[in-house]
Order: C-alpha cells, then sequence, then structure tokens
C-alpha cells in the first residue's frame, strides 16, 4: 500500500494519521515544534481505542504500530508515496511548506494540503513538481465525518486527481472533486452562508443563538445528517425540485436579495451580540470536554449510518 507522510501533526494531522492507519497504511508523522508529533501519536493511541469502543476500528493495536514518528521533513518524506500537509493556514506557510516537499519527496508522490481556503493554484504556482500538487480539506475531525473535497489547479495532472482519490476511498473517506478552483471550495462555501444568516439574526435581535443553534439541531441537521440540500428539497414538492423552485423560488430570492449589500455579519458588534446571552467559559478544560462528547456523538452517528439501509435508487 502506499506509505502516507503527515506534515503538521496539529489537530487535523492526528486526525489524518488516525485515518489513514486504521484503514492499514504505514504513516510517518512530523511536526516542527519539537515533541509535537510524538505527543501526537500518544493522542492518537488513545482515540484509536475510542473509536474501536464505537466499533469504528477493528485494530487500535495494529493501527497504532503502524505510525511511526520521523525525525524531520526529509525522514517523513522518505518512501512515501502520498504526502498530507497540516501546516499553519498562511500563504506564506504554503508556499514554503510546498516549496520544501517539491524538492523531497519522490517525484511521483502526490502533495495534498488540508487547507481550508487557500486554492492549489495559490501555492503551487512556480514549483518544479506542480501538476502533482492539489488540495485535499477534509472537515474536522477526518476520522469521524468522512468527506474530503479535492481541488486540483489547472495544471494538475487527471491521473493525480484519480489516484488521490482512490487512496481517499480507501482510507474509507468519501471524496468529492471540484471542476475548478473556488476559494473555500464547497464546504466552507456553503458554510459561510449559513454562518452569515445566523450571525445576522442574532445581531438584528431576531433569534437568540441558542434558538438559531436548535434550528439546526433539531431541524436542518437531522435530515443533513444523510441527505443534501437537493435530495431534501426533491421531497418538499410533489413534483420534485423545479416544482418546489416554481412554488418558492420568489420568496427564497426575496430573502437572498434582502441580505445583499449588509456590512460584514462577523463584526465585532455582532460577535459581541452574539456572546451577550451566550452560556459557558471558553476553557481549555470546557472545550476538551465538549470535543470528547461530540466525537462520541459523531462516533455512534457514523456506526447509525454504517448500519443503515441504503437510500433505494
Ligand atoms: N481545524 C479545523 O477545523 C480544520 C479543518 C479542515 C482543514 N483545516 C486545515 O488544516 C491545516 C492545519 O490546521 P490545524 O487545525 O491542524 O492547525 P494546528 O495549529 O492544530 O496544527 C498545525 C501544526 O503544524 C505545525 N507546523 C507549523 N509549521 C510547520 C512546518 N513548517 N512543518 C511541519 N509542521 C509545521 C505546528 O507546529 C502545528 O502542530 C490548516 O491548513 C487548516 O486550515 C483545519
Amino acid at each position: 500500500m502506499t506509505k502516507i507522510a503527515i506534515v503538521g501533526s496539529g489537530l487535523i494531522g492526528r486526525a489524518w494519521a488516525t485515518v489513514f492507519a486504521s484503514h492499514g497504511f504505514e504513516v510517518a508523522l512530523h511536526d516542527v515544534a519539537p515533541g509535537a508529533a510524538e505527543a501526537a501519536r500518544a493522542h492518537i493511541a488513545v482515540n484509536l481505542e475510542e473509536l474501536a469502543g464505537h466499533g469504528l476500528v477493528d485494530d487500535p493495536k495494529g493501527s497504532i504500530a503502524r505510525i511511526r514518528v520521523a525525525s524531520g521533513l526529509a525522514d517523513v518524506l522518505a518512501g512515501a508515496g502520498f504526502v498530507q500537509e497540516n501546516g499553519p493556514e498562511t500563504v506564506e506557510a504554503k508556499r514554503a511548506l510546498f516549496g520544501e516537499m517539491d524538492e523531497l519527496a519522490a517525484p511521483d508522490a502526490i502533495l495534498a494540503s488540508s487547507t481550508s481556503f487557500i486554492m492549489a493554484s495559490v501555492f503551487s504556482e512556480g514549483l518544479k513538481g506542480r501538476a502533482r500538487c492539489l488540495v485535499g480539506h477534509p472537515v474536522n475531525p477526518p476520522h469521524l465525518v468522512p468527506i474530503v473535497e479535492i481541488a486540483p489547479a489547472p495544471w494538475t495532472d487527471a491521473d493525480v486527481v484519480a489516484r488521490a482519490k482512490a487512496i481517499y476511498e480507501q482510507a474509507g473517506q468519501v471524496p468529492i472533486t471540484l471542476r475548478k478552483e473556488k476559494p473555500g471550495f464547497v464546504l466552507n462555501r456553503l458554510q459561510a452562508v449559513l454562518l452569515a444568516e445566523a450571525f445576522r439574526l442574532v445581531g438584528e435581535g431576531v433569534a437568540s443563538a441558542e434558538d438559531v443553534d436548535k434550528t439546526i439541531r433539531d431541524g436542518l441537521g437531522l435530515r443533513w445528517s444523510f441527505m443534501g440540500p437537493f435530495e431534501t428539497i426533491e421531497l418538499n414538492a410533489p413534483g420534485g425540485i423545479p416544482d418546489y423552485c416554481a412554488r418558492y423560488s420568489a420568496s427564497l430570492d426575496r430573502m437572498v436579495k434582502s441580505s445583499e449589500g449588509l456590512g460584514n455579519p462577523f463584526d465585532s458588534g455582532t460577535v459581541a451580540e452574539v456572546m451577550r446571552e451566550w452560556r459557558g467559559s471558553q476553557s481549555a478544560e470546557r472545550v476538551k470536554k465538549l470535543s470528547d462528547w461530540r466525537d462520541g456523538r459523531l462516533a455512534a452517528l457514523q456506526a447509525h449510518k454504517r448500519a443503515s439501509a441504503r437510500k433505494p435508487d
């Protein structure tokens, strides 16, 4: 199997290592911060046991045995056929890392970035090996949320895209492929629109942040855990999507246009309004407790989805 190099072992890097190792890949981990890759490996060992408890990983001990801590960038890339980069989210950091990785990695190794917003053309232009670079954007945490957005640059080889897709699938992920570049790809563009409206509704005093959360948690989100927006609206009018649009497009269009030209929905005044009634403090302890709770619920949901009947054709 292709050997995997994980460059940057923070939140996302260590989750990627979990994904690949638990699907049988040999994984090497690297981070510039001293001790970070070792700490990530220890964290992954605990995580794998928890996933096994939810029936999502068969062999936690075998999985952790497949992860090694590398001694540096050259070592992590040695023998790797697929590199998943998870460094800082700045254009400068991505350009610097991809420059170094392109120099050091085997010529046929694929170089994928976890970047949330930066297009592959921005950090790979000018590289000798730019045809083997692309974005493979995961969702936090990728070992529990399987979507990965493959976003190639205009010059990425079609064969590289196909090979990346096959590797992600082998690792149990659900890849989608963008047909052209767009900052933020698909997922974060959809999320941005929803977040902008959520902040505006609270900022304008229409609803509390808690009630907006409930609207997703106990409303839209229930269907979204197994259906997309198109699949959802298909069932909301007898004639399917065209009928839905004929009935509701004028109202939808009015709502969309009513937000056009408004200011930044994430400005400090609106954020303060959201925080006015927000309960709890942002202590590290509370974040850890909530993240563990979320991961447990996501694992249970994944187990449910795997055991569920497939959608009828
Ligand atoms: N956090 C999320 O929800 C999320 C989701 C999807 C994608 N991403 C993307 O994943 C990437 C990593 O995000 P994160 O949340 O894991 O950040 P993080 O801060 O948790 O981890 C980044 C790690 O990279 C290391 N690093 C910095 N420079 C390095 C270098 N030159 N070589 C090797 N390691 C280096 C840091 O020491 C740190 O451990 C970003 O591009 C981010 O946009 C994040």
